[in-house]
């Protein structure tokens, strides 16, 4: 590895190995073999960006935690340095300037303290235990809902249409407060979104849709509070805390991060289990909710569907792993290659349900870390092994290679998994 002195971002180095999240077709549930190399390298290494740039991969589970929780490393991706991963990325960001803003209207996951936590702790309830708690019935009800609906159509059938994306969108319009007459029109949108085959017009028509919809609903629930997130920051609105445009985006922010996110961890995690019979019979024949918490940790620490790497930006020189990032470079955290960090995590290839998982990053690390996990964790607790056990005899009724995985985006899941019994 060079020396500190070397590593600056100036003069492009061609030897520098280029940034790459390609998956190999015959392990598609493994981390990209390019991360991997990186990884033996090193915690902390060099990548070229498609546009030459060059930026710091974060292997290291140490270093992506040291880092991710670093007060001189920013989110921002308005900022000189942070890393884009396309064309698009540059050109939204261009569009976004050119129109004198400073936001990406993705809410606080894309903005610094102090103002991320300013409107971040404006949610913050709404995913206590006690609240998460409560939604864990009606999250039973839509499981057990969808999957009688499974076992009296045809099959096979397609585990993310049928199962896999309606548990989520059903429990965060719950979580919102959207009425349930409007249950439709909202999953359609959202799944409009999150499919493949829409083009970026009817994409950005149907984000448009929800993001009209969510103001309309806000402005229902400035009238008529309830008990949920929206009315929630209706109350914030009313004290003079919040704009509402603030809180439109926030409704928009909380609906797509915990939409495709947990659907991706039900499509794979059940392909998992499927791969791996002895580990589905024990999670299947369990009723020890410890067991089941760690088997649903274990399998976000092995799939680690929020690949490719977090973006950041250094503000100031940071000096780690016997490198110095400087201000104004950018920083990759990894989070799939730092979940299989051999000296924290031992065999970390195979998939253990009984390993204590606890400390994977699946779900981001320091400020920006995942606001949703407890409601994640529920959902997953709930529906793995309501399936498991209402279908104990599920298969795959596709060849692995026939499974269409989502290899670009942020999320990493499948676009369909066809499964019988
Ligand atoms: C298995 C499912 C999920 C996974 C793997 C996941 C993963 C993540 C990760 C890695 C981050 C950090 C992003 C960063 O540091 O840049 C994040 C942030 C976030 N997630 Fe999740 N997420 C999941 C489900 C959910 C759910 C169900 C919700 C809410 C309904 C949610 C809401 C959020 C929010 C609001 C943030 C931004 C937090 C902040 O910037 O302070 N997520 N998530």
């Amino acid at each position: 590895m060079t020396g500190a002195a070397a590593n600056t971002t100036s003069g492009t180095p061609l030897d520098t190995p280029e940034y790459n999240i390609d998956r190999s077709a015959r392990c598609p549930l493994d981390p990209a073999p390019a991360m991997r190399a990186r990884q033996a390298e090193g915690p902390l290494v060099r990548v070229r960006l498609w546009d030459g740039t060059l930026a710091w991969l974060v292997t290291g589970w140490e270093e992506h935690r040291a880092l991710m929780s670093d007060q001189r490393v920013s989110v921002d991706p308005f900022r000189p340095g942070a890393p884009k991963l396309s064309p698009g990325e540059v050109a939204a960001i261009d569009v976004l300037k050119k129109e004198g803003k400073r936001s990406t209207g993705t809410s606080f996951i894309l903005m610094d303290d102090p103002e991320h936590a300013r409107l971040r702790r404006m949610v913050t309830s709404a995913f206590t235990i006690k609240r998460v708690e409560a939604l864990r019935p009606p999250t039973q009800r839509i499981t057990d809902g969808l999957i009688d609906t499974m076992l009296a159509g045809p099959k096979p059938v397609d585990l993310v249409e049928a199962l896999a994306l309606p548990v989520p969108s059903l429990v965060i319009s719950n979580l919102l407060g959207v009425p349930y007459d409007d249950h439709e029109f909202f999953q359609a949108n959202s799944k409009t979104i999150i499919n493949r085959e829409t083009t970026a017009a009817e994409r950005s028509a149907a984000r448009g849709r929800l993001v009209d919809y969510l103001d309309g609903l806000l402005g229902e629930k400035l009238a008529q509070p309830r008990e949920d997130l929206l009315s929630g920051l209706a109350e914030r609105i009313k004290a003079g805390e919040l704009a509402r445009e603030d809180a439109t985006e926030m409704g928009v922010l909380m609906l797509f991060a915990g939409h495709e996110t947990t659907a991706n961890m039900i499509t794979l995690g059940t392909l998992a289990l499927l791969q791996h019979p002895d580990q589905l019979a024990l999670l299947r024949d369990t009723e020890d909710p410890k067991l089941i918490a760690s088997a649903v940790d274990e399998l976000l620490r092995y799939l680690t569907i929020t690949h490719g790497g977090q973006r950041r930006v250094a503000l100031a020189d940071i000096e780690i792993a016997g490198q110095v990032i400087r201000a104004g470079e950018g920083v990759i955290p990894v989070n799939e290659i730092a979940n299989r960090d051999p000296s924290v995590f031992p065999d970390p290839d195979r998939l253990d349900l009984r390993r204590d998982a606890r400390r994977h990053v699946a779900f981001g690390f320091g400020v920006h870390q995942c606001l949703g996990q407890p409601l994640a964790r529920m959902e997953l607790q709930v529906v793995y092994p309501t399936l498991l056990r209402r279908i104990p005899t599920l298969a795959l009724a596709a060849d692995l290679a026939e499974i269409p995985f989502k290899h670009d985006g942020f999320v990493y899941g499948a676009y369909r998994l066809p499964v019988t019994w």
